[in-house]
């Protein structure tokens, strides 16, 4: 009897430790997932006795985030202090030996501490987003917090982790620019490309042109419906924004707080209504035009025949340069139709002049002129696939959008490439059945779709593999009225897009990730993140 009963107990203790255990793994659901993850018995107890601890300087900023984190998380109050550590708290530390990776980090989580180090400052940042990931949501109780016992080694797998927001075709508030670097910064993601001119809209002060805010930020009304449909309506209702050059910086800052790296993106030599509404003169035709009020392209560009657009788009640029200290310059290239240059004598008298067989050369002219400049303000240009047409300037970095053919294209010929072809990296598309969802611009890229993004296709040769940087998310917000729609839009999808940049593709496993992803939203919850439900 006595041993049948010591069985029993052995038993059920056995059972409560694997319980305990499937709890634990259950817990840990970092998005998207470490590449090393060891998971241990028992956990650390957080409570408000605990001490952020760092020594080096540059490590404030990132202890200050992490405590005001683990309170919003927790209403847990822990103070943090520059010293060597002293036992139990949380040491935050920068050891470039860890990794040749600077975006690399490590997590040791024991009863007894928690230490977080990263290559750089960037990998100590990634490292704290892990950290934040192992407190299981909605555990406000103030008091003790239990995190579990495991160690994590951990790397990204691309350097270039992005999204794209488009902000001229609708406009967002600076608090939530600021709340979607919050959730990029959570993702692990650095690089935010700021979409900020285009033809219905110009979003950016710039000194030397005030009628660039005065005039192109707003537009006479908007289109509504989808863009196909036979009849069009619009709304009759001006519609604009534009942000400050402080409210720019103030942007910028909060991504640099984040280690996250703003590409401004200004479009040329198409995309331009908005700008020729205010400056016709910089048109072929001369204008009038209005600031566009319809979604597509238009067939009014910046006159590549005239001097005076050089001049226009460089003043533009030195103050743009002096807002973003990233070392990248977007600009822009893509759908830029030819038929005004075809029949502008200055844009047809500038090819004869330079020799240029066709309309497409003209444009790589002004593509490489302006490649010149950037580089002249030590900056990188990007820009669109177009800007392979009609040869590419030889620095420039190629977004391949229209499929992954532009960016082998250019990766075969050195150049560096971010890969974000429509089919896998739209979140304007559809992600279900499109009786369900909100009105979008169509295609249909589900959440799985994004999970099967390979930003190296299989087919490009190893040599000119180390070209291609990474992939981005691009958002186009047509359609995206609403800020609580931009998230609709975006969230989960991005955190499938963060998981194929970050882990490694032997790594990837879509019903792990969903699994991770179920217990990951209800951090969103927390957050009041309006994101699609899954699929059932
Ligand atoms: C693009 O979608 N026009 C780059
Ligand atoms: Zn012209």
């Amino acid at each position: 009897m006595k041993v049948f009963n010591l069985f029993s107990k052995l038993f059920l203790l056995l059972g409560m430790i694997a319980i305990t255990n499937q709890n634990v793994q259950a817990q840990v659901s970092i998005v998207p997932a470490p590449n090393h993850l060891k998971l241990g018995n028992g956990f650390y107890n957080l409570d408000v006795t605990d001490v952020i601890e760092f020594t080096d300087d540059q490590v404030k900023t990132l202890a200050d985030y992490l405590r005001e984190q683990v309170f919003a998380l927790t209403d847990v109050n822990v103070k943090i202090a520059q010293r060597k550590s002293q036992g139990k708290g949380i040491n935050l530390l920068i050891d470039a030996s860890i990794s040749d990776n600077k975006e690399a980090y490590t997590l040791d989580i024991t009863e007894d501490n928690i230490k977080v180090v990263g290559a750089s400052k960037q990998g100590l940042m990634f490292g704290i987003q892990s950290l934040l990931q192992v407190i299981y949501p909605n555990q406000k109780n103030g008091e003790i917090v239990e995190i579990p016992v495991l160690t994590v080694k951990d790397q990204p797998s691309f350097k270039w982790r992005g999204m794209h927001l488009d902000v001229c075709r609708h406009f967002y508030s600076v608090e939530f620019v600021k709340h979607m670097l919050d959730m990029m910064a959570m993702h692990k993601l650095n690089t935010f490309h700021w979409h900020l001119t285009d033809d219905q809209g110009w979003r950016i002060e710039i000194k030397k042109y005030p009628k660039l805010t005065e005039i192109s930020s707003v537009r006479p009304e908007t289109m509504v419906g989808h863009y196909v449909e036979e009849n069009q309506i619009f709304d009759g209702t001006p519609y604009g924004g534009f942000y400050t050059q402080e409210q720019i910086k103030e942007v910028v800052d909060y991504a640099t707080k984040l280690c996250i790296t703003v590409v401004p993106e200004i479009e040329m030599p198409g995309h331009a209504v908005a700008a020729l509404a205010a400056y016709p003169e910089l048109s072929c035709t001369g204008g009038p035009f209005e600031v566009y009020t319809k979604w597509g392209v238009s067939d009014d560009v910046y006159c590549a025949g005239k001097e005076e657009t050089f001049e226009f788009l460089q003043n533009i640029l030195s103050e743009v340069v002096e807002l973003f200290p990233g070392e990248y310059l977007h600009v822009g290239g893509d759908e830029c139709p030819k038929k005004r240059w075809e029949n502008c004598p200055l844009c047809q008298k500038r090819m004869k002049e330079n020799n240029l067989k066709d309309e497409m050369e003209l444009q790589s002219y002004f593509i490489k002129r302006m490649e010149t400049f950037v580089a002249s303000k030590g900056k990188k240009l990007i820009g669109w696939d177009e800007i392979l047409e009609g040869g590419l300037p030889e620095r420039a970095t190629v977004m391949s959008w229209r499929g992954y053919e532009g960016g082998i294209e250019a990766a075969h010929t050195g150049h560096d490439v971010v890969m974000t072809p429509g089919e896998f990296c739209y979140f304007d598309h559809l992600q279900g059945d499109q009786e369900y969802e909100p009105l979008s611009i169509g295609g249909f890229t589900s959440l799985n779709k994004v999970y099967q993004f390979k930003p190296v296709p299989p087919e490009l040769d190893k040599k000119s593999r180390k070209h291609i940087l990474g992939g981005q998310a691009n958002v186009w917000t047509e359609y995206i009225t609403s800020e609580d729609k931009v998230e609709y839009m975006v969230f989960p999808r991005l955190c499938a897009m963060s998981e194929v940049l970050w882990t490694n593709e032997s790594q990837q496993n879509y019903e792990d990730f969903v699994k991770r992803l179920k217990v990951h939203l209800k951090r969103f919850d927390s957050l009041g993140v309006n994101y699609r439900p899954l699929d059932e």
